[in-house]
């Protein structure tokens, strides 16, 4: 817990970990949760790193603080477990962007290509794919696969920049995105590019194209951990990405300073649901045992082959 933090989060911070102890329960935080959730977090990673976390537990409860599909690949992935989101409204607007129904008749448009999916979806769309791929092992899963016919779903950011990395595959694109970051466009990050001279620009591949072009480093949220130290020299890092990395990577990087991209303190990368998981919400789920993520058996066959296909993969970033 941090020194500075008040009595209500200091109270609350206890508890937490009093509950989580009582009950052998794992909390898990994503990258974007807000700080004082990091802060009372088992572990904090990447969607990479979180569904290896769940998938080799032995808790008995997985409270999951990150978005909907992440807590849903944990209970794919350990289905033993009770898994729990503490707070309902944390959806994920790319995930939504593509449902089976979708999915099948884009398949049918595209006969006999493998079928990538991004785990930012649902596990119904999981189910109808070959292989899973995150953000920090996107280019590795397209070039494992055999075949050299894909269709990548459902983020066209990342598509673009995979296909960009492994040029030899014939790569169809869905046409969905994160809104947090396709709202970020080449000319924020020159504007803040041109006030911090020098500064070493890192991108997540969600970004657009001409945001990763111009990119010193393209990773995913824990990947730009790895990626700072790779610029010893630099002192500040324009981050183009979700602003609740930047906690993680101070406490990382004392002596470095992170910006950003898009100039205004992250007022606009900021993930509306990921911000919706609070102190409050985690201490009651833990509590109440709320609220539990189930997933349909068949589904959550066909999804586990695809994630775990994915996780034979080592990592990019
Ligand atoms: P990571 O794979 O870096 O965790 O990114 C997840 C995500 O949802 C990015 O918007």
């Amino acid at each position: 817990m941090s020194a500075t933090a008040t009595p209500d989060v200091a109270a609350l911070s206890q508890e937490i970990r009093r509950l989580a102890k009582a009950k052998n329960a794992v909390i898990l935080a994503h990258n974007y949760q807000v700080p004082e959730v990091q802060e009372i977090s088992d572990h904090v990673g990447d969607s990479l790193g979180l569904a290896l976390e769940a998938q080799k537990t032995s808790a008995d409860l997985i409270v999951f603080c990150g978005v909907h599909f992440m807590a849903e690949s944990a209970k794919i992935l350990n289905p033993e477990k009770k898994v729990l989101l503490p707070n309902l409204a944390a959806g994920c607007s790319l995930a939504d962007s593509i449902t089976a129904e979708s999915l099948s008749d884009w398949k049918e448009k595209y006969p006999g290509r493998a079928v990538v999916t991004y785990v930012n979806s649902t596990a119904e769309v999981k189910a109808l794919s070959d292989i899973c791929c995150t953000s920090a092992n996107a280019a590795s899963v397209v070039r494992s696969l055999s075949t050299d016919k894909i269709l990548f779903t459902p983020d066209r950011n990342l598509g673009r920049w995979v296909a960009s990395q492994v040029p030899e595959k014939d790569v169809v694109i869905y046409d969905g995105c994160c809104p947090i970051h396709d709202v970020l466009r080449g000319s924020n990050v020159t504007r803040v590019r041109d006030l911090l001279p020098g500064a070493v620009l890192i991108a997540h591949p969600e970004c657009r194209e001409d945001i990763v072009e111009m990119a010193d480093a393209v990773a995913s949220t824990t990947g730009m951990m790895s990626a700072v130290g790779k610029f010893p020299d630099a002192k500040t890092f324009i981050i183009a990405t979700e602003n609740g990395i930047i906690h993680q990577l101070k406490k990382r990087y004392p002596d470095k300073e992170f910006v950003v991209a898009d100039g205004c303190i992250g007022c606009r990368l900021n993930c509306p649901y990921m911000k919706c998981i609070g102190l409050e919400e985690v201490e009651r789920s833990l509590r109440e045992e709320v609220f539990e993520v189930t997933v349909d058996a068949d589904v959550a066959a066909g999804a586990r082959r695809a994630l775990e296909r994915m996780i034979a993969v080592p990592r990019d970033n």
